[in-house]
């Protein structure tokens, strides 16, 4: 029998028990929806991508970016800077925070990240990557891994390069989303690179870029042989993606669909999650995006989209949904 595409995998002194990761997504993965995702099966999350700059000034902002759900029995900090003297100065306060992982973001296309020299600007600059990497690894064991783009642009597919400089420095595993920073989140994503490196490299190469549903992420790892698949935009209002695919990969089956009141109610745990550490205004914010994303789909949920997002109190939030509910039934 062939082995199971739904394995463990070692990262560095970190064991995973699978191969299903969130990835980082600024303003998305914030403590509450990274809780949920590990309940619905996500083997590793990350944190949204943090400023080192902001680290080290102790911005009061960043700091609680780093705080984990307490399901996270694993997390990754993902950390962004363009320079050696912000990683070396925020390594302590990162390491206070307990990461199984530090990662370090080479793909942020963003213009202002990137004129900081951050983000996808490394990519025009390996031995810069290599530098903080080590940087990053100084003076303890956690493991340092970074998450790369093909290249700058068309013109400068450099990710062999990048990739083999972040292992050499001691990084413990590599990410590819398979786009160029002129490509943004467009286009297609080109999972040749990732299939690439994962036959170059020492270290466990994890694939991004196109993984939408759990068929996606069974074709990633039978065609490129990578170790792990991240979940992106994917995993966004649909964390049950991850329990999904484990099921697909373990069983050659698609599971049943997930309904809606399972949808409604995970959206809503999400938001009671966020009221652990925001205030009920604040948390009722976060979670547009997130509801939005989680009733897409859900027939005649448009007037229900349009008066969560006005929504301002958990009691208001839990009297709509469950209205909802009973008028559908
Ligand atoms: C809204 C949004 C926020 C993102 N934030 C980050 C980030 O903070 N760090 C990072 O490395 N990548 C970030 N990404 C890139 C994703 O992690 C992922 O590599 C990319 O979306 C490709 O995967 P997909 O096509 O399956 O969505 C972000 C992407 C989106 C759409």
């Amino acid at each position: 029998m062939a082995p199971s595409l739904y394995r463990p995998v070692r990262i560095g002194k970190l064991n995973l028990p699978g191969n299903l990761l969130l990835a980082p997504l600024a303003g998305f993965t914030d403590r509450a929806f990274r809780g949920i995702a590990v309940e619905w099966g996500a083997d590793l999350t990350y944190t949204e991508m943090i400023s080192c700059e902001a680290l080290y000034r102790d911005n009061a902002k960043t700091l609680p970016m780093m705080e984990r759900d307490p399901r996270e029995e694993r997390f990754a900090i993902q950390v962004f800077t363009g320079t050696e003297e912000a990683a070396e100065k925020s390594v302590e306060r990162i390491l206070s925070y307990n990461p199984s992982l530090i990662d370090l973001n080479c793909g942020c296309p963003v213009p202002k990240i990137i004129k900081s020299g951050a983000g996808s600007a490394l990519m025009k600059t390996p031995d810069k990557i290599a530098s903080l990497v080590k940087i990053l690894g100084e003076g303890h064991d956690v493991p340092v891994t970074v998450k790369i783009r093909t290249g700058w642009d068309y013109n400068s597919l450099n990710y062999r390069e990048a990739a083999e400089a972040a292992v050499n420095a001691g990084a413990a595993a590599v990410t590819i989303h398979g786009r160029t920073r002129s490509q943004g989140y467009g286009g297609k994503a080109d999972w040749a690179p990732l299939k690439e490196l994962s036959e170059l490299l020492p270290v466990p190469v994890f694939g991004s870029g196109d993984l939408f549903t759990p068929d996606d992420a069974r074709r990633m790892l039978e065609e490129t042989g990578c170790a792990g698949v991240m979940f992106a935009r994917g995993a966004i209002g649909n964390p049950f993606i991850f329990k999904q695919t484990r099921h697909l990969l373990e069983r050659a089956e698609e599971m049943e669909p997930i309904e809606m009141k399972e949808k409604l109610n995970t959206a809503l745990a999400q938001y009671t999650r966020s009221l652990s550490y925001l205030d009920e205004l604040r948390a009722s914010k976060e979670i547009r995006k997130h509801l939005c994303a989680y009733t897409k789909g859900i027939p005649n949920s448009s007037a229900l989209r349009n008066d969560l997002v006005h929504a301002e109190s958990r009691e208001e939030m839990e009297r709509l949904i469950s209205d909802f509910l009973s008028n559908f039934q």
